[in-house]
């Protein structure tokens, strides 16, 4: 055990690179969740049959006659919940004290990848239970494939076999989720973990180059522990609380209202309300990933520095800018639901120009005005400057995301969570 935990670790490091308020455990919750789900997932797989005649009554007999049968569905569903937010909260830590760029560009990159691993695991499992929940949301998530340029209606076939969801979708859902994502995955993380060493550990700010190193064990090795105990408690608190969602068997001609896309891309489908299914679907998100994937690349005429948002007025304007965001993503939502719909206001103009570019240039423009008449006057380092463009994207996202959750009801018309 104790050689185990030294590979992983080094013998000896910095207080700085322990202290909780550096990394929140983030990072080793995600690898304990993703052991979770290994571990639980084989345990499901007994009993799960992967055809749609079967799939559903053996998510009911594991549910009903299985001893601990739901108990560990509710695990494997929680910890995969766990795993995205968690992720989501690790990539956040890791950008905000810049330790993307640099000796860390390439675990930047591969992060990102494991990324899109762990939310396509989740969505593959997502329609095991074969329910009507799983069947529609499944069929909206990948019709929204079917809006990219050229390729998009071939890869949405390509990926379901077929023209609406059918027992091909399952087997092949099945398959990525229980052997080739879960494979992946692993490999991945290793790789990830080598890479850490690699870059000698942590980033630590330059402060922190004079102090003694301590022992990891049981310095460090005692604060992971407690890290894992408390988040196992939490996640069996509450799988014996709250179950697994799951309705009635699915029905390819009754559907859903509303019909939902998994919470992981309620942001996405919520982003299709307001603008052409080109942008929505294709130029947005393939430019999020594009400049998410080109931080570690800009030019920054500097070294990270380790420290929390670059700096005191890097926090200044990233607040800032998480406020400006929220209120033009928030004001945007409600306008165009009930006043400004471009689409109709401009009717003989096609809907490709006055519901997706016009949009978007008006997005632009309200970035441009806050630098113009916000950030200049800062002379805000590049760094500073890129951490908003950042936080403007990010909050914008996770705007999108909490009102296609909680504020979409009947008709996908915008509600209060109470009627939704
Ligand atoms: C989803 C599975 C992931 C696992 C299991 C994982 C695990 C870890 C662990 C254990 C650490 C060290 C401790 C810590 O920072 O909390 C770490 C560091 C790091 N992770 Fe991840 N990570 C994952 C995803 C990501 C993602 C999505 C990104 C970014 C896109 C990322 C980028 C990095 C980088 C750059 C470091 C080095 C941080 C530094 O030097 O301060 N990781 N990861
Ligand atoms: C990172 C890894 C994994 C993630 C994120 C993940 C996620 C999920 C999710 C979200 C569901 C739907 C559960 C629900 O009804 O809410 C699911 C179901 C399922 N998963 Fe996984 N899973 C992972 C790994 C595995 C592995 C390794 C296996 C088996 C070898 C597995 C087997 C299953 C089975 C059989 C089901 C259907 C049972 C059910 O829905 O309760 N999973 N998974």
């Amino acid at each position: 055990m104790r050689s185990i935990l030294l590979h992983l670790h080094p013998a000896r490091v910095k207080p700085s690179a322990i202290d909780f308020r550096r990394t929140f455990g983030l990072g080793g919750m995600a690898a304990l969740l993703i052991v979770i789900q290994l571990f639980t997932g084989i345990l499901l797989r007994f009993y799960y049959k992967p055809n749609p005649v079967e799939a559903y009554d053996s998510i009911l007999f594991l549910k009903n006659d299985v001893l601990f049968g739901q108990f560990i569905r509710n695990i494997h569903h929680w910890s995969a919940v766990f795993l995205i937010l968690i992720s989501f909260l690790h990539f956040l830590r890791v950008f905000f004290t810049g330790a993307f760029r640099g000796h860390r560009t390439n675990n930047w990159i591969f992060g990102l990848i494991l990324l899109f691993l762990v939310v396509f695991s989740n969505f593959t499992g997502y329609l095991l239970p074969w329910d009507q929940l799983a069947y529609w949301a499944i069929t909206i998530s990948t019709n929204i494939i079917g809006y990219f340029p050229l390729v998009g209606e071939s890869l949405r076939k390509l990926l379901i076999g077929g023209n609406e969801l059918n027992a091909n979708t399952l087997l092949t859902f099945f398959t990525l989720h229980t052997a080739v994502l879960p494979l992946l995955i692993v490999l991945f993380s290793i790789y990830h973990f080598w890479k850490i060493r690699k870059a000698g550990g942590l980033l630590l700010s330059k402060e922190s180059a004079g102090e003694e190193s301590v022992p990891v064990m049981p310095n460090l090795i005692f604060k992971e522990f407690i890290v894992a105990l408390v988040l196992l408690a939490v996640l069996f608190l509450l799988s014996a609380l709250f179950n697994a969602p799951l309705l009635e068997k699915a029905n390819p001609v009754y559907s859903m209202n509303p019909t939902k896309a998994p919470w992981y891309f309620a942001g996405l489908q919520e982003l299709l309300m307001h603008f052409h299914p080109f942008f929505a679907a294709f130029v947005i998100p393939v430019g999020v990933i594009i400049f998410l994937a080109w931080l570690p690349f800009i030019n920054y005429n500097d070294e990270p520095n380790g420290h929390w948002f670059v700096s005191a007025q890097g926090i200044k304007s990233a607040e800032a800018t998480t406020k400006y965001a929220a209120a033009v993503t928030i004001t945007g939502i409600i306008l165009n639901e009930y006043l400004l719909n471009f689409e109709l206001l401009l009717a003989p103009v096609p809907a490709f120009i006055s519901n997706g570019l016009l949009p978007l240039l008006i997005l632009c423009g309200f970035m441009a005005g806050f630098y113009k008449f916000y950030l200049k006057k800062r002379k805000l380092s590049k760094a500073e400057l890129v951490q908003t463009v950042f936080v403007f994207i990010m909050v914008a996202f996770i705007v999108l995301t909490i009102t296609g959750i909680f504020f979409r009801g009947k008709d996908m018309e915008l509600t209060f969570p109470w009627n939704v």
